[in-house]
């Protein structure tokens, strides 16, 4: 089969009306939206907690609750196109398939990396167009790609020969992407011990992709969630261009490489972005269309979570003379904590609201407050797991009825939470924007 060449259709665009009104804003990546950000933060936070009695309230009423900075979000995305405007995004859903996220990153113009039908569904529903949509899973359930198949989804991924297989059974017109194995080693969570074909393995693969009359159109590597060694980005570029060469000489015309997820939002996106510019160019030609697979990047600075204090145990030690504090809160890691499980996160506490006071960005965190109260942090369930923090202190007496704050909880928290207990997996999110770009694209 012939490869395909990119129609301008799947080159999706950039669906504001006017690129151009945003584009100043390229330059001014200062701190203004940020600080507006923490502002429109603060108040959200403020007026729900104090609108809360636990005393009298319904039941849910005082639940654990985020509120989102989409501003951030937005910052974000021109954040990326400044650093990597080579590469177009496809938002990894799984990390957070937020509805008002996702419609400010479709109305951005980005693509979607989904990995199961629902994904798939929810980001089609929207009215994104199934060649803006890559199913970036090598190891598919068969009702699910003939799912895909059928909603008009074509990019996928593979990286073993038995998915070929039933590639060319459910969908033989499959534009296939060969995932390739990384280094994932200097990675939060590493994805490579299961997912990726290693460089001595990607011949044959490619050889009984053309037995099939498989259509290969690219290459595909994820250097592991959280990654911190650019050099993986370096090494796995190199692997990249040698598997298409490998498949030129196999008649096949690849046209997109995929780099995948990894980027983390914090100072070390920018240098981490150049060595990654520096090897697509040195590398691939012009002509050649990246795409990235980008998730916690997009959104794990723009969520903060506020949960409650629902029960306090006094632990006083006779022997040292010394008094501290367990607090039992109403979210755990069976809940939106857990990233602290599934992703290696260790969120940060800090005091939002104690009897009366409001006290957001008031004290430092719990981890810098030496000489102070101590206590532990600890989730409602029954199960001794679930813990936040074994130790931490502040200042102030902490007790039932007040409230805690995490922040940057944007990235593999809601989305992997649990019912476990009978607790809500269904936390409210309470929605603010610091830019008013992204205000007016969601109209709000
Ligand atoms: C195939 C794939 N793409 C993208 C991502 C998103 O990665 P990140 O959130 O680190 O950007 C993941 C995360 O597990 C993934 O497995």
């Amino acid at each position: 089969m012939a490869p395909s060449a990119i129609t301008p259709t799947e080159e999706y665009k950039f669906t504001h009306e006017d690129y151009k009104s945003i584009e100043p804003a390229l330059g001014r990546l200062d701190n203004h939206g940020v600080l507006l950000g923490k502002q429109l933060k603060g108040e959200a936070l403020k007026s729900r907690v104090e609108a809360v009695d636990p005393d009298t309230c319904d039941v849910g009423d005082e639940d654990a609750f985020f509120v989102a900075d989409l501003g951030e979000v937005y910052r974000q995305h021109l954040r990326w196109k400044k650093n990597l405007g080579r590469v177009k995004p496809h938002y990894a859903v799984k990390c957070n398939p937020d509805p008002q996220v996702l419609r400010l990153l479709s109305e951005l113009g980005l693509g979607f990396d989904c990995a199961s039908k629902n994904e798939i569904e929810t980001v089609l529903k929207m009215g994104v167009d199934p060649s803006r949509v890559i199913y970036a899973q090598p190891c598919k359930t068969k009702g699910y790609l003939r799912y895909a198949t059928n909603a008009g989804v074509k990019q996928m991924t593979f990286d073993n020969a038995d998915e070929l297989y039933k590639t060319k059974q459910i969908a033989p017109d499959a534009e296939l992407y060969l995932r390739i194995l990384t280094d994932d080693s200097a990675s939060l969570c590493r994805l490579s011990q299961k997912f990726g074909a290693s460089m001595d393995t990607t011949g044959e693969l490619l050889e009984l992709a053309k037995k099939l009359e498989l259509n290969v159109v690219g290459v595909a590597f994820h250097v592991g969630s959280g990654a911190s060694d650019p050099k993986a980005f370096i090494k796995a570029v190199q692997d990249a261009r040698f598997v298409f060469d490998q498949a030129a000489a196999l008649g096949f015309n690849m046209h997109t490489l995929d780099v995948g997820g990894g980027f983390t939002g914090d100072k070390t996106f920018e240098p981490m972005a150049a060595v990654l510019s520096a090897s697509l160019d040195e590398y691939f030609p012009p002509h050649v269309r990246i795409i990235g697979e980008p998730g916690r990047y997009f959104v794990s600075t723009a969520f903060t979570l506020a949960c409650h204090v629902i029960a306090r145990r006094t632990v006083a030690d006779a022997t040292l003379g010394t008094t501290s504090y367990m607090l039992y809160m109403n979210d755990g890691v069976y809940g939106n904590f857990s990233s602290i499980i599934f992703d290696h996160q260790h969120p940060v506490p800090r005091v939002l609201k104690n009897g009366n006071d409001i006290l957001y960005d008031a004290r430092r965190s719990g981890y810098d407050t030496p000489s102070m109260v101590e206590y532990s942090i600890w989730g409602p369930t029954c199960d001794g797991i679930d813990v936040i923090s074994s130790s931490c202190t502040f200042p102030e007496i902490l007790d039932v009825n007040d409230w805690l704050y995490f922040e940057d909880m944007g990235a593999y928290t809601k989305c992997s939470a649990t019912r476990f207990n009978g607790f809500t997996d269904n936390h409210d999110v309470v929605y603010v924007c610091s830019e008013p770009g992204a205000s007016a694209l969601l109209g709000l």
